[in-house]
């Protein structure tokens, strides 16, 4: 138990905590280059909140929830997702209150108990957008375009952007009989989850992957047929806007999403190759959520990516991001005297920007050279006595092995010269 990381979590360790933080960057540079501002909720939430927005009969609400009692005895929970609390963030801190629309980005861990396996861990990153107060179709496809260039810059292709509409409170109440009369006589197919949710929410049933809910789901009246004018004109908007950012889009009229605050567009981005999970990102309008909340009238509209499956995906495809361009910089000390020098050599490299480091363990010059090149030291600086006597150190390059004699007073700026080329 003490040496073991609870089922579900990972630790991120260098080099790949190193493609983690590139792509955090990319995720943060592409935000503030769309007019996103970063916000950070807290990781966790009265349970209410959650219950009351992705819904009770979500399977997150239902059984993926950390919940736990406080030892005031309040019922808290792990956030599942980063929507909710953005929405209460928005309504207790007024932002609506700012010119509109409120745009926010958030990066960081989500909880969900769900059985592990590749690309669904219990401790989860995303990245994740919301764009709150405006209601045109054009806001829809700003938050898609900026998920597709996200994964584009990554040199994720092959991506599928599926779409759909999952109606309003205008046009669901209807569909829901609809699909409700068409599943009464056939409840024996269901599984018996959804047996237990159809009647409360049927569209859950979309959401099955049992081969029996999904076959007598292939004949069932679909949600895009009985879309309101509004929803409609809505996706016929959306996809217009979509074609003139030349994204590629399928419609899928099975898609619902996993959770209940989505009104008008639903869309999830799949890649192939990374196993069953291969939703690597998912978003859609959640128009009336703000005002569920007691807050204004807010649509709103925001999408999340899995960084794990993006990782994973970036690893399948062979493609790693380029680790940061190499300044590593070892000084090594041949002798007490070098090892004096070396400590203001030391200090004068990492004030100019030089990721640089020297040996603790009173380890030989021979032994400390050997350390250099296991670190990926790029050059290694190596001082001693009769050098500095004469006002010189030995730069050597560790690739080719090359060395040069370089005036001790000028050691950064000759480094400066070589690692810019
Ligand atoms: P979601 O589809 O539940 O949507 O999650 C978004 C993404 O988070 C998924 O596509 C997946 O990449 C990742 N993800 C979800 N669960 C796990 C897991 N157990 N392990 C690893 N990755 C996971 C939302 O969370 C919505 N809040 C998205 C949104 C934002 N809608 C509007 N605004």
């Amino acid at each position: 138990m003490l040496t073991t990381r609870p089922r579900g979590t990972e630790d991120i360790i260098a080099p790949e905590a190193d493609v983690w933080q590139a792509v955090e960057e990319l995720a943060r540079t592409l935000s503030h280059r769309y007019g996103y501002e970063e916000i950070r909720t807290p990781l966790f939430e009265h349970t209410e909140l959650y219950a009351r927005s992705v819904g009770e009969t979500s399977d997150i609400v239902s059984k993926e929830m950390y919940t736990f009692t406080d030892r005031g005895g309040r019922s808290l929970t792990l956030r599942p997702e980063g929507t909710a609390g953005v929405v209460r963030a928005f309504l207790e801190n007024r932002l609506y209150a700012r010119p509109l629309p409120v745009k926010l980005y958030y990066l960081g861990p989500m909880f969900r108990f769900a059985r592990p396996q590749a690309g669904r861990l219990r401790q989860f990153h995303q990245f994740g957008v919301e764009l709150l107060g405006a209601g045109e179709a054009a806001a829809d496809a700003e938050v898609i375009s900026l998920a597709m260039e996200f994964y584009r810059h990554l040199g994720l292709e092959e991506l599928t952007l599926r779409l759909n509409s999952v109606g309003c409170p205008a046009c669901r109440p209807a569909y829901r009989e609809v699909l409700l009369a068409y599943l009464e006589p056939r409840q024996h197919s269901l599984c018996a989850d959804c047996l237990a949710r159809y009647a409360r929410n049927p569209l859950r049933v979309f959401d099955c992957k049992e081969e029996g809910c999904r076959q007598v789901l292939a004949e069932a009246p679909l949600v895009t047929a009985y879309l309101c004018p509004e929803c409609s004109a809505h996706l016929a908007a959306v996809r217009d806007a979509l074609r003139l950012l030349a994204i590629p889009y399928e419609d899928d009229p099975y898609l619902v999403r996993g959770l209940d605050y989505y009104t008008k567009t639903a869309f999830e981005v799949i890649v192939p190759g990374i196993g069953a999970q291969s939703a690597i990102g998912g978003g859609g309008r959640y128009d009336g959520l703000v005002e569920a909340f007691g807050g204004p009238h807010t649509p709103a509209v925001g999408f999340a990516t899995g960084l794990e499956r993006v990782l994973l995906a970036l690893g399948v495809r062979g493609k790693t991001l380029a680790p940061p361009a190499g300044r590593k910089v070892f000084v090594a000390a041949a002798d007490a005297a070098g090892a004096a020098a070396g400590v203001e050599l030391l200090a004068r490299l990492r004030r100019a920007g030089f990721t640089a480091d020297r040996d603790y363990l009173g380890r030989s010059l021979k032994a400390q050279m050997k350390h250099a090149d296991r670190w990926g030291a790029t050059i290694t600086v190596i001082l001693g006595e009769a050098e500095l006597g004469r006002g010189t150190v030995t730069v050597r390059h560790m690739q080719s092995g090359e060395q040069e004699a370089v005036p001790f007073a000028q050691v950064v700026e000759a480094l400066k010269e070589h690692l810019a080329r």
